[in-house]
Protein backbone atom coordinates (compact mmCIF):
# COMPACT_ATOMS: atom_id res chain seq x y z
CA UNK A 1 0.00 0.00 0.00
CA UNK A 2 1.24 3.40 -0.65
CA UNK A 3 2.65 6.04 1.85
CA UNK A 4 2.70 9.84 2.31
CA UNK A 5 5.53 11.17 3.67
CA UNK A 6 5.87 14.51 5.03
CA UNK A 7 8.59 16.47 6.58
CA UNK A 8 6.65 18.80 8.80
CA UNK A 9 7.47 23.25 9.03
CA UNK A 10 6.56 24.87 5.82
CA UNK A 11 3.61 27.05 5.48
CA UNK A 12 1.95 26.88 2.46
CA UNK A 13 1.45 29.79 -0.10
CA UNK A 14 -0.25 29.87 -3.33
CA UNK A 15 -3.14 28.81 -5.15
CA UNK A 16 -5.24 25.17 -5.11
CA UNK A 17 -7.49 24.68 -7.70
CA UNK A 18 -10.87 23.26 -5.83
CA UNK A 19 -12.22 19.83 -7.60
CA UNK A 20 -15.72 18.44 -8.87
CA UNK A 21 -17.75 17.19 -5.54
CA UNK A 22 -17.22 13.34 -5.14
CA UNK A 23 -20.26 13.45 -3.35
CA UNK A 24 -22.62 15.47 -5.65
CA UNK A 25 -21.04 13.50 -8.38
CA UNK A 26 -22.08 9.75 -7.20
CA UNK A 27 -25.59 10.40 -6.88
CA UNK A 28 -25.57 12.20 -9.63
CA UNK A 29 -23.83 9.75 -12.38
CA UNK A 30 -26.41 7.28 -10.65
CA UNK A 31 -29.15 9.63 -12.03
CA UNK A 32 -28.15 9.37 -15.46
CA UNK A 33 -29.62 5.30 -15.28
CA UNK A 34 -32.83 7.21 -15.15
CA UNK A 35 -33.29 8.16 -18.73
CA UNK A 36 -31.88 5.89 -21.98
CA UNK A 37 -30.66 8.98 -23.24
CA UNK A 38 -26.81 10.07 -22.73
CA UNK A 39 -25.77 12.38 -20.41
CA UNK A 40 -22.74 14.30 -20.27
CA UNK A 41 -21.43 14.92 -16.83
CA UNK A 42 -18.46 17.93 -16.65
CA UNK A 43 -15.92 18.70 -13.74
CA UNK A 44 -15.89 15.09 -12.59
CA UNK A 45 -12.76 14.80 -9.82
CA UNK A 46 -10.44 11.97 -10.40
CA UNK A 47 -10.81 9.90 -7.98
CA UNK A 48 -10.92 6.46 -7.32
CA UNK A 49 -14.63 6.20 -5.78
CA UNK A 50 -15.52 8.00 -9.04
CA UNK A 51 -13.68 4.70 -11.10
CA UNK A 52 -15.30 2.40 -8.95
CA UNK A 53 -18.91 3.83 -9.69
CA UNK A 54 -18.20 3.65 -13.20
CA UNK A 55 -17.16 0.07 -12.72
CA UNK A 56 -20.73 -0.65 -11.53
CA UNK A 57 -22.43 0.99 -13.77
CA UNK A 58 -20.40 -1.23 -16.74
CA UNK A 59 -21.60 -4.11 -15.50
CA UNK A 60 -25.05 -2.99 -15.51
CA UNK A 61 -24.88 -2.50 -18.70
CA UNK A 62 -23.37 1.25 -18.91
CA UNK A 63 -21.74 2.49 -21.68
CA UNK A 64 -19.31 5.27 -20.39
CA UNK A 65 -16.74 7.43 -22.24
CA UNK A 66 -14.43 10.15 -21.03
CA UNK A 67 -12.05 12.80 -22.09
CA UNK A 68 -9.83 14.83 -19.87
CA UNK A 69 -10.72 18.81 -20.13
CA UNK A 70 -9.70 22.14 -18.95
CA UNK A 71 -12.67 23.64 -17.21
CA UNK A 72 -12.23 27.12 -15.10
CA UNK A 73 -8.71 26.86 -15.17
CA UNK A 74 -7.44 23.39 -14.18
CA UNK A 75 -8.03 19.67 -15.24
CA UNK A 76 -11.05 18.03 -15.10
CA UNK A 77 -12.32 15.24 -16.82
CA UNK A 78 -15.82 14.75 -18.13
CA UNK A 79 -17.85 11.26 -19.13
CA UNK A 80 -20.89 10.43 -21.06
CA UNK A 81 -22.72 7.67 -19.61
CA UNK A 82 -25.63 5.85 -21.75
CA UNK A 83 -27.66 3.11 -20.74
CA UNK A 84 -29.99 2.07 -23.41
CA UNK A 85 -30.91 -1.24 -21.86
CA UNK A 86 -29.40 -2.65 -18.70
CA UNK A 87 -28.22 -6.25 -18.84
CA UNK A 88 -27.92 -6.84 -15.37
CA UNK A 89 -30.04 -5.24 -11.97
CA UNK A 90 -27.56 -6.39 -9.51
CA UNK A 91 -25.04 -3.99 -7.86
CA UNK A 92 -22.18 -6.92 -6.12
CA UNK A 93 -21.31 -7.19 -2.90
CA UNK A 94 -17.73 -6.62 -4.58
CA UNK A 95 -18.62 -3.71 -5.42
CA UNK A 96 -20.39 -2.13 -2.93
CA UNK A 97 -18.04 -3.32 -0.21
CA UNK A 98 -15.62 -1.20 -1.87
CA UNK A 99 -17.61 1.78 -2.70
CA UNK A 100 -21.00 1.95 0.05
CA UNK A 101 -22.36 5.26 -2.17
CA UNK A 102 -22.79 2.42 -4.91
CA UNK A 103 -26.02 1.91 -2.95
CA UNK A 104 -27.22 5.31 -5.37
CA UNK A 105 -28.24 2.59 -7.97
CA UNK A 106 -31.36 1.65 -5.73
CA UNK A 107 -33.72 4.40 -6.36
CA UNK A 108 -33.03 5.12 -10.13
CA UNK A 109 -32.67 0.91 -11.04
CA UNK A 110 -36.46 0.53 -9.06
CA UNK A 111 -38.63 3.06 -10.17
CA UNK A 112 -37.23 2.24 -14.11
CA UNK A 113 -37.10 -1.10 -14.32
CA UNK A 114 -39.11 -1.93 -11.30
CA UNK A 115 -36.02 -4.48 -9.79
CA UNK A 116 -32.81 -4.02 -7.87
CA UNK A 117 -30.42 -6.59 -6.17
CA UNK A 118 -27.91 -4.27 -4.23
CA UNK A 119 -25.56 -5.71 -1.41
CA UNK A 120 -26.47 -4.53 1.46
CA UNK A 121 -23.01 -2.38 2.19
CA UNK A 122 -22.25 -2.77 6.20
CA UNK A 123 -21.03 -0.81 8.51
CA UNK A 124 -17.33 0.96 8.05
CA UNK A 125 -15.05 2.94 10.15
CA UNK A 126 -17.10 5.79 11.09
CA UNK A 127 -20.29 4.12 12.50
CA UNK A 128 -23.04 1.74 11.52
CA UNK A 129 -24.37 3.27 8.09
CA UNK A 130 -27.92 2.06 8.54
CA UNK A 131 -30.26 1.91 5.55
CA UNK A 132 -33.34 1.99 7.33
CA UNK A 133 -34.88 5.32 5.71
CA UNK A 134 -33.55 4.70 2.05
CA UNK A 135 -35.58 1.03 2.71
CA UNK A 136 -38.97 2.24 4.69
CA UNK A 137 -39.54 5.07 1.88
CA UNK A 138 -39.42 3.10 -1.04
CA UNK A 139 -41.52 0.62 1.06
CA UNK A 140 -44.16 3.61 1.70
CA UNK A 141 -44.00 3.98 -2.21
CA UNK A 142 -45.49 0.73 -2.84
CA UNK A 143 -41.79 -1.47 -3.21
CA UNK A 144 -41.98 -5.44 -1.88
CA UNK A 145 -38.35 -5.28 -0.22
CA UNK A 146 -36.93 -8.94 1.05
CA UNK A 147 -32.99 -8.76 2.34
CA UNK A 148 -31.85 -12.01 1.22
CA UNK A 149 -28.31 -13.38 1.99
CA UNK A 150 -26.84 -10.28 2.33
CA UNK A 151 -29.14 -8.32 -0.67
CA UNK A 152 -31.52 -5.65 -0.67
CA UNK A 153 -34.32 -7.04 -2.84
CA UNK A 154 -36.48 -5.10 -4.38
CA UNK A 155 -39.22 -4.75 -6.32
CA UNK A 156 -42.31 -2.81 -7.86
CA UNK A 157 -45.39 -4.28 -9.69
CA UNK A 158 -46.07 -1.50 -11.89
CA UNK A 159 -44.70 1.28 -11.00
CA UNK A 160 -43.69 3.07 -7.51
CA UNK A 161 -46.66 5.16 -6.46
CA UNK A 162 -46.22 8.70 -5.07
CA UNK A 163 -46.57 9.06 -0.71
CA UNK A 164 -46.07 11.20 1.84
CA UNK A 165 -42.85 10.19 3.89
CA UNK A 166 -41.21 12.12 6.98
CA UNK A 167 -37.52 11.23 7.84
CA UNK A 168 -36.26 10.22 11.21
CA UNK A 169 -33.30 12.21 10.40
CA UNK A 170 -32.29 14.04 7.49
CA UNK A 171 -30.49 11.68 5.66
CA UNK A 172 -28.07 12.47 2.77
CA UNK A 173 -27.93 9.62 0.94
CA UNK A 174 -32.02 8.65 1.58
CA UNK A 175 -32.81 12.27 0.20
CA UNK A 176 -30.46 11.15 -2.76
CA UNK A 177 -31.98 7.74 -3.56
CA UNK A 178 -35.82 8.69 -2.95
CA UNK A 179 -35.58 11.91 -5.21
CA UNK A 180 -34.17 9.47 -7.95
CA UNK A 181 -37.34 7.23 -7.03
CA UNK A 182 -39.89 9.83 -6.75
CA UNK A 183 -39.22 11.42 -10.46
CA UNK A 184 -40.17 8.63 -12.01
CA UNK A 185 -43.40 7.56 -9.90
CA UNK A 186 -47.09 7.84 -10.14
CA UNK A 187 -48.20 11.09 -8.84
CA UNK A 188 -46.40 13.39 -5.83
CA UNK A 189 -44.30 11.99 -3.21
CA UNK A 190 -43.57 14.77 -0.56
CA UNK A 191 -40.47 14.45 1.58
CA UNK A 192 -40.50 16.02 5.17
CA UNK A 193 -37.03 16.50 7.25
CA UNK A 194 -35.23 15.92 3.79
CA UNK A 195 -31.23 16.83 3.94
CA UNK A 196 -30.28 19.92 2.86
CA UNK A 197 -26.77 20.13 1.78
CA UNK A 198 -25.61 21.51 -1.56
CA UNK A 199 -24.95 18.00 -3.13
CA UNK A 200 -28.96 17.98 -3.30
CA UNK A 201 -29.76 20.86 -4.41
CA UNK A 202 -27.08 20.43 -7.17
CA UNK A 203 -28.91 16.69 -7.71
CA UNK A 204 -32.21 18.26 -7.83
CA UNK A 205 -30.98 20.57 -10.58
CA UNK A 206 -29.88 17.79 -13.21
CA UNK A 207 -32.73 15.96 -12.59
CA UNK A 208 -34.86 19.15 -13.40
CA UNK A 209 -32.94 19.93 -16.43
CA UNK A 210 -33.44 16.22 -17.52
CA UNK A 211 -37.63 16.76 -17.04
CA UNK A 212 -38.11 15.96 -13.50
CA UNK A 213 -40.65 18.08 -11.68
CA UNK A 214 -39.35 19.31 -8.60
CA UNK A 215 -39.79 21.77 -5.56
CA UNK A 216 -38.40 23.06 -2.35
CA UNK A 217 -35.00 22.71 -3.19
CA UNK A 218 -32.40 24.16 -0.74
CA UNK A 219 -35.37 23.61 2.07
CA UNK A 220 -36.34 20.41 3.94
CA UNK A 221 -39.69 20.26 2.47
CA UNK A 222 -38.96 18.58 -1.15
CA UNK A 223 -41.85 17.84 -3.55
CA UNK A 224 -41.81 15.67 -6.69
CA UNK A 225 -44.27 15.29 -8.97
CA UNK A 226 -43.47 11.87 -11.19
CA UNK A 227 -43.07 12.32 -14.70
CA UNK A 228 -43.22 9.10 -17.29
CA UNK A 229 -39.74 10.01 -18.85
CA UNK A 230 -36.28 11.96 -18.51
CA UNK A 231 -33.75 12.82 -21.05
CA UNK A 232 -30.56 12.81 -21.29
CA UNK A 233 -28.59 16.57 -20.24
CA UNK A 234 -25.06 18.05 -19.88
CA UNK A 235 -24.49 18.82 -16.28
CA UNK A 236 -21.52 20.07 -14.43
CA UNK A 237 -20.92 18.96 -10.80
CA UNK A 238 -20.37 21.88 -8.29
CA UNK A 239 -17.16 22.35 -6.71
CA UNK A 240 -16.19 20.05 -3.79
CA UNK A 241 -16.82 22.29 -0.53
CA UNK A 242 -14.85 19.53 2.01
CA UNK A 243 -11.96 19.68 -0.07
CA UNK A 244 -12.25 23.14 0.18
CA UNK A 245 -13.05 23.38 3.69
CA UNK A 246 -9.84 21.22 3.97
CA UNK A 247 -7.16 23.24 2.02
CA UNK A 248 -8.78 26.41 4.12
CA UNK A 249 -7.26 24.80 7.47
CA UNK A 250 -3.87 24.16 5.97
CA UNK A 251 -3.34 27.42 5.02
CA UNK A 252 -4.39 28.10 8.80
CA UNK A 253 -2.65 25.82 10.33
CA UNK A 254 0.85 26.38 8.31
CA UNK A 255 0.59 30.20 8.87
CA UNK A 256 0.50 30.55 5.53
CA UNK A 257 -1.55 31.95 3.19
CA UNK A 258 -3.99 30.11 0.13
CA UNK A 259 -5.99 31.21 -2.83
CA UNK A 260 -8.53 28.72 -2.47
CA UNK A 261 -10.03 29.09 -6.60
CA UNK A 262 -13.30 27.72 -7.88
CA UNK A 263 -14.64 27.51 -3.96
CA UNK A 264 -18.01 28.33 -3.09
CA UNK A 265 -17.97 30.12 -0.15
CA UNK A 266 -21.93 30.08 0.46
CA UNK A 267 -21.37 26.65 0.80
CA UNK A 268 -18.84 27.03 3.60
CA UNK A 269 -20.50 29.54 5.72
CA UNK A 270 -20.05 28.43 9.26
CA UNK A 271 -16.62 26.30 8.54
CA UNK A 272 -15.36 29.50 7.66
CA UNK A 273 -17.05 31.37 10.51
CA UNK A 274 -15.04 29.20 12.67
CA UNK A 275 -12.01 29.59 11.06
CA UNK A 276 -12.04 33.64 11.66
CA UNK A 277 -12.85 32.67 14.97
CA UNK A 278 -9.61 31.12 14.87
CA UNK A 279 -7.98 34.46 14.63
CA UNK A 280 -7.36 33.48 10.41
CA UNK A 281 -8.15 36.21 8.13
CA UNK A 282 -10.69 34.81 5.11
CA UNK A 283 -11.76 36.63 2.15
CA UNK A 284 -14.21 36.44 -0.41
CA UNK A 285 -12.98 36.93 -4.22
CA UNK A 286 -15.49 36.62 -6.93
CA UNK A 287 -13.84 32.93 -7.72
CA UNK A 288 -11.97 32.26 -4.86
CA UNK A 289 -11.61 32.02 -1.00
CA UNK A 290 -8.85 33.18 0.41
CA UNK A 291 -7.25 32.26 3.80
CA UNK A 292 -4.39 34.07 5.11
CA UNK A 293 -3.25 33.44 9.06
CA UNK A 294 0.08 34.60 8.56
CA UNK A 295 1.69 36.58 11.63
CA UNK A 296 -1.68 35.33 13.49
CA UNK A 297 -1.80 33.27 16.89
CA UNK A 298 -4.61 30.47 16.35
CA UNK A 299 -7.02 30.35 19.31
CA UNK A 300 -8.71 27.46 19.94
CA UNK A 301 -12.91 27.58 19.07
CA UNK A 302 -15.46 24.66 19.46
CA UNK A 303 -17.27 22.88 16.95
CA UNK A 304 -20.21 20.87 16.83
CA UNK A 305 -21.13 18.93 14.01
CA UNK A 306 -24.87 18.85 12.58
CA UNK A 307 -26.80 18.34 9.40
CA UNK A 308 -26.28 21.01 6.61
CA UNK A 309 -26.47 23.96 7.30
CA UNK A 310 -24.40 23.38 10.30
CA UNK A 311 -21.04 22.51 10.68
CA UNK A 312 -19.70 19.26 8.49
CA UNK A 313 -19.28 16.24 10.01
CA UNK A 314 -16.69 15.74 7.16
CA UNK A 315 -15.08 18.97 8.26
CA UNK A 316 -14.52 17.46 11.66
CA UNK A 317 -11.18 16.10 11.69
CA UNK A 318 -9.36 18.09 10.00
CA UNK A 319 -10.66 21.18 12.18
CA UNK A 320 -9.52 18.88 15.37
CA UNK A 321 -6.40 18.88 14.11
CA UNK A 322 -5.95 22.54 13.50
CA UNK A 323 -7.37 23.06 17.04
CA UNK A 324 -4.55 20.83 18.35
CA UNK A 325 -1.95 23.64 17.66
CA UNK A 326 -4.48 26.66 18.43
CA UNK A 327 -3.84 28.30 21.88
CA UNK A 328 -6.31 27.10 24.55
CA UNK A 329 -8.68 24.87 24.76
CA UNK A 330 -11.95 23.68 22.42
CA UNK A 331 -14.44 21.18 22.71
CA UNK A 332 -15.31 18.92 19.44
CA UNK A 333 -18.47 17.24 19.13
CA UNK A 334 -19.43 15.06 16.66
CA UNK A 335 -23.58 14.94 16.32
CA UNK A 336 -23.97 12.89 13.18
CA UNK A 337 -21.77 9.38 13.55
CA UNK A 338 -20.86 7.13 16.15
CA UNK A 339 -17.58 6.21 15.57
CA UNK A 340 -15.68 9.47 14.11
CA UNK A 341 -13.29 9.93 16.70
CA UNK A 342 -10.41 7.31 15.17
CA UNK A 343 -7.77 9.61 14.27
CA UNK A 344 -7.73 10.93 18.10
CA UNK A 345 -5.27 8.03 19.31
CA UNK A 346 -3.19 9.06 16.14
CA UNK A 347 -3.23 12.54 16.56
CA UNK A 348 -1.82 11.96 20.22
CA UNK A 349 0.88 9.98 18.83
CA UNK A 350 2.18 12.93 16.94
CA UNK A 351 1.60 14.83 20.62
CA UNK A 352 -1.64 16.02 20.56
CA UNK A 353 -3.45 16.35 23.85
CA UNK A 354 -6.95 14.98 24.04
CA UNK A 355 -9.22 14.09 26.23
CA UNK A 356 -12.32 11.95 24.98
CA UNK A 357 -15.59 12.79 26.95
CA UNK A 358 -18.32 9.90 26.46
CA UNK A 359 -18.20 8.91 22.77
CA UNK A 360 -19.50 12.50 21.34
CA UNK A 361 -17.14 14.86 22.72
CA UNK A 362 -13.83 15.53 23.12
CA UNK A 363 -11.77 18.37 24.49
CA UNK A 364 -8.54 19.34 22.62
CA UNK A 365 -5.84 21.76 24.42
CA UNK A 366 -3.14 23.14 22.07
CA UNK A 367 0.17 22.10 22.44
CA UNK A 368 3.16 24.44 21.19
CA UNK A 369 4.65 21.74 18.46
CA UNK A 370 3.27 18.30 17.16
CA UNK A 371 5.83 15.77 15.86
CA UNK A 372 6.08 13.60 13.38
CA UNK A 373 5.70 10.22 13.58
CA UNK A 374 4.53 7.34 11.51
CA UNK A 375 0.62 7.31 12.00
CA UNK A 376 -2.26 4.95 10.06
CA UNK A 377 -5.09 6.45 8.25
CA UNK A 378 -8.61 5.01 8.95
CA UNK A 379 -10.90 7.16 7.25
CA UNK A 380 -10.92 9.40 4.26
CA UNK A 381 -11.60 12.84 6.16
CA UNK A 382 -9.20 11.55 9.29
CA UNK A 383 -6.55 10.68 6.76
CA UNK A 384 -6.38 14.41 5.52
CA UNK A 385 -6.52 15.56 9.44
CA UNK A 386 -2.94 13.59 9.77
CA UNK A 387 -1.73 15.21 6.48
CA UNK A 388 -2.38 18.30 7.92
CA UNK A 389 -0.76 17.27 11.35
CA UNK A 390 2.17 16.34 9.39
CA UNK A 391 2.55 19.76 8.19
CA UNK A 392 2.75 21.43 10.86
CA UNK A 393 4.89 18.54 12.77
CA UNK A 394 8.35 19.11 13.72
CA UNK A 395 10.25 16.09 11.19
CA UNK A 396 9.25 13.46 9.35
CA UNK A 397 5.53 12.01 9.15
CA UNK A 398 4.84 8.83 6.99
CA UNK A 399 0.73 8.27 6.71
CA UNK A 400 -0.21 4.75 5.78
CA UNK A 401 -3.36 3.34 3.59
CA UNK A 402 -2.92 6.15 1.21
CA UNK A 403 -6.07 4.54 -0.25
CA UNK A 404 -8.58 6.40 1.62
CA UNK A 405 -6.91 9.67 0.26
CA UNK A 406 -6.91 8.30 -3.18
CA UNK A 407 -10.74 7.62 -2.83
CA UNK A 408 -11.87 11.67 -2.03
CA UNK A 409 -8.58 14.28 -2.83
CA UNK A 410 -7.75 14.57 -6.26
CA UNK A 411 -3.90 14.84 -6.71
CA UNK A 412 -3.40 15.56 -2.91
CA UNK A 413 0.53 15.48 -3.05
CA UNK A 414 0.62 17.37 -6.42
CA UNK A 415 -1.70 19.98 -5.11
CA UNK A 416 0.31 20.22 -1.70
CA UNK A 417 3.21 20.41 -3.54
CA UNK A 418 2.74 23.57 -5.74
CA UNK A 419 1.93 25.48 -2.86
CA UNK A 420 5.37 24.77 -0.80
CA UNK A 421 4.44 21.23 1.54
CA UNK A 422 7.40 18.78 1.16
CA UNK A 423 5.47 16.02 0.67
CA UNK A 424 5.79 12.77 -1.51
CA UNK A 425 4.07 9.37 -1.96
CA UNK A 426 6.06 6.77 -1.75
CA UNK A 427 4.81 3.95 -3.84
CA UNK A 428 4.71 -0.26 -2.71
CA UNK A 429 6.73 -0.75 -5.08
CA UNK A 430 9.32 1.54 -3.95
CA UNK A 431 9.04 0.00 -0.39
C1 LIG B 1 -23.15 11.34 3.34
C2 LIG B 1 -21.72 11.59 2.91
C3 LIG B 1 -20.78 11.48 4.10
C4 LIG B 1 -21.23 12.42 5.22
C5 LIG B 1 -22.69 12.20 5.55
C6 LIG B 1 -23.24 13.21 6.55
C7 LIG B 1 -21.74 10.75 0.64
C8 LIG B 1 -21.26 9.73 -0.34
N1 LIG B 1 -21.38 10.59 1.91
O1 LIG B 1 -23.19 10.01 3.84
O2 LIG B 1 -19.48 11.81 3.66
O3 LIG B 1 -20.46 12.17 6.39
O4 LIG B 1 -23.50 12.29 4.36
O5 LIG B 1 -23.08 14.49 6.06
O6 LIG B 1 -22.37 11.72 0.27
N2 LIG B 1 -29.22 7.38 8.95
C9 LIG B 1 -30.15 6.50 9.46
N3 LIG B 1 -30.83 5.71 8.58
C10 LIG B 1 -30.62 5.75 7.23
C11 LIG B 1 -29.64 6.66 6.72
C12 LIG B 1 -28.95 7.45 7.62
O7 LIG B 1 -30.38 6.45 10.66
O8 LIG B 1 -31.29 5.02 6.49
C13 LIG B 1 -28.45 8.25 9.89
C14 LIG B 1 -26.98 7.88 9.93
O9 LIG B 1 -26.71 6.85 10.85
C15 LIG B 1 -26.33 9.20 10.34
C16 LIG B 1 -27.24 10.25 9.70
O10 LIG B 1 -28.47 9.60 9.40
O11 LIG B 1 -26.38 9.36 11.74
C17 LIG B 1 -26.68 10.89 8.45
O12 LIG B 1 -26.41 9.89 7.50
P1 LIG B 1 -26.49 10.18 5.93
O13 LIG B 1 -26.75 11.63 5.73
O14 LIG B 1 -27.41 9.19 5.33
O15 LIG B 1 -25.01 9.86 5.46
P2 LIG B 1 -24.59 9.29 4.04
O16 LIG B 1 -25.53 9.76 3.00
O17 LIG B 1 -24.31 7.84 4.16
Amino acid sequence: MDKIKIIGGKPLFGKVYISGAKNTALPIICATLLSDEPSTLRNLPILSDIKSLNLLLEQIGTEISGKQEELNGHNTQSFTYHTPQPKSLVAPYDYVRKMRASYYVLGPLLTKYKHVELSLPGGCAIGARPMDIHLSSLEQMGAHIEIKNGYVIADVEERLKGANITFHSASVGATCNILMAAVLAQGTTVIENAAREPEIADLISMLCKMGAKIEGADTSTLTIHGVDKLHGVTHEIINDRIEAGSYAVAAAMTHGRLELVNANPDHLQLPLDILRKTGAKVEITPNSIIVDAQNCELVGTDIYTDYYPGFPTDLQAQFMALMCVAKGAAMVTENIWENRFMHIPELMRMGANINVHGHASAIVRGVEKLSGAPVMSTDLRASFALVLAGLVAEGETIVNRVYHLDRGYETLEEKFKAVGADIERIKESDV
